[in-house]
């Protein structure tokens, strides 16, 4: 056959040369090739450290013979089994291919090419990502000192064209979070044509007192919608589900630009039974406690500063080393975040891991920071 004539004059969208692709933590099986050894240690991607809700493993055994159907495209039974976790109408649910796959889609349905998105920063990439996406105006609203939110800043980015106001809370990838008193206000100062888009992902994790997981503003009819996961919590970060909670209105809206079949069988009845999987909850939350009130004590014994954590990881300060630490942390099997990405080269971000996990990353940790104590041995 006749040679083609290649691709070379096959034209993408000019917005995609302009866009940084996500940059997951490395998978597990990946390290282990690459550095020929055994043990790899993942604390990188926030994942649930017990592994998943050994009820959701059930409903997955039990469904398996009848994934030759389709899915159910209204994943009736889920939205019921959320609905009733917060005591609301199914029809304020939105269930997605993950918590990232509901950004898209919001993305896809509110955004304009030139319309503007405030996105705090440092925060989740994914907003800033749809937004590109769309070719939206990204408009970043540095945090305060210590990572701390400020209302009145992002209240004071907002013009005419802003379409959607993205708040992580707590934020990744600092941990920090807006309390609850200052989202009311912020939300309740926000302009009519503004729509909140509140990340919950992390919210399981929160003891704060003064914390709000956001559903009582979309019960008093703001223009808000609550971003949930089963990837943290409920362990199920491989099957992809997420969901929205919002006005019927606004799912209404949402539910326009879904591909019919976008939540897989499996992942519905996963998500349906891991969600009344209490002894997990409360295992998992109990050991995330605990996990990171050592590592803060492990971090202080090694003199490290970090930034007091409301989620499933902590943002630690390694200094000017943090990127030699972080590819050396990788040689001996731990994998990390580093947080150089979202512009804090001086800084990585570890997850809380089981007591075995964390111990031997502050092993690894503690031999890399004395063998960069030691004087080089002049040449
Ligand atoms: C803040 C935040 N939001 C949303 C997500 C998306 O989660 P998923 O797509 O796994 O549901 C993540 C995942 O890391 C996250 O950190």
């Amino acid at each position: 056959m006749e040679k083609g004539p290649g691709i070379s004059n096959i034209v993408s969208r000019n917005i995609l040369s302009r866009m940084k692709p996500y940059s997951p933590g490395k998978p597990i099986w990946e390290v282990q090739q690459e550095l020929g050894i055994e043990r790899v240690t993942k604390l990188a991607s926030n994942e649930n450290p017990i592994g998943p809700s050994p009820m959701a493993l059930e409903a997955i055994q039990a469904y398996l013979t009848e994934i030759n159907r389709y899915p159910d495209a209204d994943t009736v039974h889920l939205r019921k089994a959320i609905a009733g976790h917060y005591a609301l109408d199914p029809e304020q649910v939105l269930v997605t291919n993950g918590g990232d796959e509901l950004i898209t889609l919001l993305s896809e349905t509110f955004l304009d090419a030139d319309d503007e998105v405030i996105v705090p920063s440092p925060t989740f990439s994914e907003y800033e990502f749809g937004g590109n996406l769309l070719g939206a105006k990204v408009v970043p609203v540095p945090l305060r000192e210590g990572f701390a939110y400020d209302a009145d800043e992002l209240l004071a980015a907002v013009t005419e064209r802003t379409k959607l106001l993205y708040l992580c809370s707590p934020n990744n990838p600092t941990g920090t979070y807006m309390k609850k008193e200052e989202l009311h206000r912020l939300v309740a100062s926000l302009p009519s044509h503004v729509l909140v888009v509140y990340d919950g992902a992390y919210s399981h994790f929160v003891t704060a007192d003064d914390y709000s997981d956001g559903i009582e503003l979309v019960r008093s009819g703001f223009p808000i919608v609550v971003l949930q996961t089963f990837s943290k919590l409920y362990g199920l970060a491989g099957i992809r589900v997420g969901y929205g909670i919002a006005d019927p209105g606004i799912i209404a809206r949402i539910r326009q630009v879904k591909e019919p079949f976008n939540v897989n069988m499996l992942a519905q009845v996963a998500a349906a039974a891991a969600i009344r999987d209490e002894a997990h909850v409360e295992a998992t939350r109990a050991l995330n406690e605990q996990g990171r009130d050592t590592l803060y004590a492990q971090l202080d014994a090694l003199n490290l500063g970090y930034t007091p954590s409301m989620s499933n990881f902590v943002l630690v300060e390694l200094g000017p080393d943090a990127k030699t630490i972080y590819d050396r942390l990788m040689q001996r099997g731990i994998i990390v975040r580093y947080a150089g990405s979202w512009h804090l080269p001086n800084h990585i971000r570890v997850s809380i891991g089981t007591p075995e996990e964390q111990a031997l990353f502050i092993q690894e940790l503690t031999a890399i920071l004395a063998s960069l104590a030691q004087p080089s041995t002049p040449i």
